[in-house]
């Protein structure tokens, strides 16, 4: 008789009904394919008697997560439940009794990833997280298995399905943010509580869990630099588009060369990356040059770029949030939980390797990009001489500038390029800019990242 793993799913929602139905589908394929068989014998719910669109044993079903862990039948839990308060009592529960724990939760491991897998590790057992970031694609394994092998020189992504699939819907149709987010909502893409999707703050769940694989240093959420996309207007996405990019969140982690590596790269003297001053660890809003890849990847859809120094660069494509690709992940790991089980080694790969002490994120006011700015000003003679003359004493060069034709009334709009500067110089000029009498509102700035 073929060997069976024992599966106690907590959430039958989204990702833990693609699980379900998945497993149904392809269970036959998957023990072909292990020489094991993946049986869900428990599944919680915080509802038993609501309908689902699947059907689940009533025998199987229960209210009570703990009857799931607790099951001595059960040898692999999987946490689908999300949240960080429950779902933490949950996997600390399964780590406890040696359970190896599946989970899609980048929330949960964003708060509390270390102490968890310092858990798993004194309990001699596992914790998989592969659908935890970008949905269906696995960067995970890609990164902590196959580049094992490699300095990570950049990691550039669109990791949040539910902001792409607004920009985009917002680029293609002109439609606005709101209507937008409703669909990403009904289509199963939007977190329980959409603001950690739009805020930016599961992107950067994401980016920190990528930055501490690919660095080796735990990245704490509260130091990542995260901006959202509720600012972005259907003007911005316009007007960038006349100049030749699409604005997309991108998620960016590469080292930053410290002043005296970067002078000494001037000098040729030779600059390496144990100078690095920091690591950038961020997520905004950017301009992405139409003719890189990144711009093309439209709705739904995640990708990410990595760059490693032995590699070179590389590209990871596909959809980023939903029920199938995500229960497809969760496929992945537990089809590794199981064959970890049966081989007895409970941690062929480690889940995650502090393997450099001295890692810190670099500070957002010392990184330089180049710069999109749109200001609303009045509508006369001199403006232009006054903004140039601030730019010009804080020594940031401007690349083009741009009065669209079209907008008339009191106030007009002004597109800027700039020249690459830190962002505390651009910070501290656009401040004086907003208070020029003739500037009219907030200046609107966005990062432009040509990804060279
Ligand atoms: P969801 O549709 O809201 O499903 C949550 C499930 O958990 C529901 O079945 C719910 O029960 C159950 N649940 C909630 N509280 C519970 C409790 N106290 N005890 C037992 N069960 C409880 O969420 P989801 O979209 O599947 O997301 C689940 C996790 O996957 C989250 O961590 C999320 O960040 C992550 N994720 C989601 C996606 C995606 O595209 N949706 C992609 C990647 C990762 P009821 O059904 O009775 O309400
Ligand atoms: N809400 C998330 C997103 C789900 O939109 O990307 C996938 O992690």
């Amino acid at each position: 008789m073929m060997d069976q793993i024992n599966l106690g799913l907590v959430g039958g929602g989204t990702v833990g009904g693609g699980v379900w139905q998945a497993l149904q589908r392809n269970g036959d394929l998957m023990a072909a394919r292990l020489g094991l068989r993946l049986n869900v014998v428990r599944m919680a719910v915080r509802d038993p008697k609501r309908s689902r669109g699947f059907t689940v044993p009533a025998s199987v079903l229960t209210g009570d997560w703990s009857e799931v862990v607790h099951d001595p039948k059960v040898q692999v839990v999987v946490e689908l439940m999300g949240g960080v308060t429950t779902a933490r009592e949950v996997v600390r529960a399964a780590l406890k009794l040696g359970k190896p724990v599946v989970t899609a939760n980048k929330a949960l491991l964003s708060a509390h990833g270390p102490e968890l897998f310092a858990l798993a590790a004194k309990h001699g057992t596992n914790l998989y997280y592969e659908a935890a970031v970008a949905g269906g694609i696995p960067i995970i394994k890609a990164l902590r298995e196959s580049f094992a092998g490699n300095r990570i020189t950049r990691i550039a992504g669109i990791v949040n399905g539910t902001c792409n699939y607004i920009l985009t819907r917002m680029k293609l149709e002109g439609a606005e943010f709101s209507e937008v987010l409703a669909d990403a909502q009904r289509l199963g893409y939007a977190e329980a509580e959409p603001s950690l999707d739009v805020d930016g703050h599961d992107a950067a769940h994401k980016i920190g869990i990528l930055a501490s694989l690919a660095h080796g240093f735990w990245v704490r959420p509260e130091t990542i630099h995260t901006e959202g996309i509720r600012h972005i207007s259907k003007l911005d996405i316009q007007f960038a588009g006349q100049l030749g990019y699409t604005i997309k969140l991108l998620g960016i982690i590469q080292p930053i060369a410290s002043p005296a590596s970067a002078a000494a790269k001037k000098t040729k003297k030779g600059a390496t990356d144990g100078q690095a001053s920091g690591i950038q660890v961020s997520v905004y809003p950017a301009l992405v040059p139409n003719t890189h890849v990144l711009a093309s990847v439209n709705h739904a859809f995640n990708a990410v770029a990595v760059r490693g120094d032995t590699v070179g660069d590389t590209l990871f494509y596909g959809r980023g949030a939903g029920q199938d690709p995500t229960a497809s992940s969760v496929l992945g790991d537990l089809a590794d939980a199981a064959l970890d089980l049966r081989a007895g080694n409970h941690h062929r790969v480690p889940p995650f390797v502090t393997h450099n002490g001295q890692g810190k994120v670099a500070s957002m006011d010392t990184i330089a990009s180049r710069f999109y700015v749109r200001l609303d000003v009045s509508d006369r003679p001199g403006v232009f001489a006054r903004i140039a003359t601030v730019l010009a004493r804080a020594k940031i060069g401007i690349s083009s500038i741009i009065q669209p034709e079209g907008h008339t009334g009191e106030t007009v709009p002004v597109i800027l390029m700039l020249d690459a500067a830190s962002n505390l110089a651009v910070r501290k000029a656009l401040t004086a800019i907003g208070r020029l009498p003739v500037v009219k509102s907030n200046p609107v700035m966005l990062r432009v990242e040509n990804l060279d």
